[in-house]
């Protein structure tokens, strides 16, 4: 087979994946013609503002916009366009957890994948490669084959592959720069391997070939659930053993260490906290154990379901805390929640453990001050009120102030709680903090970032996950 010489990308659907991974590709393949599409005019008018105020924030990216943007990087709502002229697509679009019918709190909604392959196949008038770059569940290739195929026009054809994509949030531009590995999926025949070549030939325009690993279809798809699966599942193991250190008097993090010295299990991701969030673990999870009980395998799914179930524990063993820890009852005092994104270094708020922990508060009848360096006012009311549907907004926001920096947020507070580990918190001056708050001053630290024992010399008293309460 020939190899596919690839000219132009389309990349359907201008997220945190879709955009930043283009981008990044727009860069290093000035050869290359990337378009980025979205139905979302708003979302594209952002990725094309003069002043580049991109839609999402990620620590790089602006530059990487700058570099490529009006030269070979172009962000447009005319999907058909750009669908026409591309012969490699990178479907990109969001597949979150089905909220009703079959599968409803696990199985992956697969409405948009479905609705972009279908737009592709009316759409294209001659062969295209079609390239996963959501994450979909096993098999979903094979669905999207037939889909095409069936609606194809004559001399079109069209090669699936499975190109998952693993950045994390915060660090987008350098996973993206400088992968771990790239992952592509083919059918093993001589049009699979060729498709995958041509993708492989986009991407060893800055990847090391040994890093780039061409595998089955659906080996592919799977290793994407798997991996996010099992990051979890470490973040889930440290947090259950957090809730031994805290009942025991051991320390996490001490604890952690000495793990992650073996080299067969490594220092990474052993951080204990309130909780895991992010638009991918929770969802991948329980797309794996949809996946387990569809595959009839029930003892598999329940292994992978108390992932899950252990990050909620967690979540609420922390608000639980708080309250004990404020004389059992935080109703009419003020907690200054710092952080509302799921991680630092991104705006993202999607799963964020600090929605759980203010909606716990909020039905303890606390008031709650927000402080988040990026996270935009709009996204708070949103997700609180996603939070407490049966809470008519006017009411929450009676209970709830967003403020616009971390000492406004706690002054008059009783307590303060870290729950997302930006660094910023980390050069409050802690000393003006503790003057403005009401006495005892707490200081909850969700995220093991703090010095409790400096916090505690200036007079607070701080509790921290993973580790017992002092008095
Ligand atoms: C991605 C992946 O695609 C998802 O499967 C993975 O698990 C998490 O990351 P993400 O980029 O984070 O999703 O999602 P989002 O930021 O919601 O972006 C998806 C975009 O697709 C949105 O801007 C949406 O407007 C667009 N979209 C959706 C389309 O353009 N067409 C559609 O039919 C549906
Ligand atoms: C994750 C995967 O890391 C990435 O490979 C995949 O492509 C998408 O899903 P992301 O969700 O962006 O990326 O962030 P990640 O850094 O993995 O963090 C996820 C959550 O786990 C965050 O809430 C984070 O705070 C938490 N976490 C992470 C911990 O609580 N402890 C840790 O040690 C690491």
């Amino acid at each position: 087979m020939d190899p596919v010489k690839v000219n132009k990308i389309c990349c359907i659907g201008a997220g945190y994946v879709g955009g930043p991974t283009c981008a990044v590709i727009a860069v290093k393949c000035p050869h290359i013609i990337v378009t980025i599409v979205d139905l979302n005019e708003m979302r594209i008018n952002a990725w094309n503002s003069p002043d580049y105020k991109l839609p999402i924030y990620e620590p790089g990216l602006e530059a990487v916009v700058r570099e490529a943007r009006g030269r070979n990087l172009f962000f447009s709502t005319d999907v058909d366009k750009a669908i026409e002229e591309a012969d490699l697509i990178f479907v990109s679009v969001n597949t979150p957890t089905k909220k009703s019918g079959v599968g409803a709190g696990s199985a992956a909604d697969l409405n948009y994948v479905e609705r972009a392959t279908r737009r592709i196949a009316t759409v294209a008038n001659s062969s295209k490669i079609v390239v996963e770059k959501s994450t979909v569940p096993c098999r979903t290739a094979e669905s999207m084959r037939t889909i095409l195929e069936a609606n194809s026009k004559p001399n079109c054809r069209f090669d699936i592959l499975s190109n998952p994509e693993f950045l994390a949030e915060g660090t987008a531009i350098s996973d993206l720069y400088n992968p771990d590995r790239v992952l592509i999926g083919s059918l093993q025949t001589p049009e699979g391997k060729a498709a995958s070549d041509a993708l492989v030939s986009v991407y060893a325009n800055w990847v090391p070939t040994e890093r780039i690993l061409t595998v089955g279809l659906w080996s592919s798809e799977l290793s994407k659930l798997a991996a996010n699966a099992m990051l979890a599942q470490r973040i889930s193991s440290i947090n259950a053993l957090s809730a031994i250190c805290e009942a025991t008097g051991a320390n996490i993090d001490e604890v952690a260490h000495a793990i992650g010295f073996d080299s067969r299990v490594g220092p990474k991701f052993l951080k204990a906290s309130v909780g895991f969030g992010g638009s991918c673990f929770q969802k991948d999870i329980l797309n794996l154990v949809y996946l387990s009980e569809s595959c009839h395998l029930p003892e598999v799914a329940a292994y992978w379901r108390q992932v899950v179930e252990m990050n909620e524990y967690q979540k609420r063993r922390f608000s639980k805390r708080v309250v004990d820890t404020l004389f059992n009852t935080i109703t009419d005092k003020r907690i200054a929640v710092l952080g509302f994104a799921f991680k630092a270094d991104t705006g993202d708020t999607r799963e964020s453990a600090a929605i759980t922990l203010i909606r716990d508060f909020q039905s303890e009848r606390a008031l709650i001050n927000i402080y988040d360096p990026q996270v935009v006012h709009s996204q708070i009311w949103t997700d609180l009120q996603e939070a407490s549907p049966q809470v008519p907004l006017d009411a929450i926001k009676k209970q709830v102030t967003i403020c616009s920096s971390a000492l406004e947020a706690c002054k008059d507070a009783e307590a303060v709680v870290i729950a997302t580990e930006w660094k910023e918190f980390l050069d409050i001056d802690w000393e003006a903090v503790y003057e403005n708050m009401n006495k005892p001053a707490f200081v909850f630290d969700g995220r093991l970032l703090v010095d409790a024992e400096k916090l505690r010399k200036i007079g607070f008293k701080v509790t921290t996950i993973g580790r017992p309460t002092t008095p």
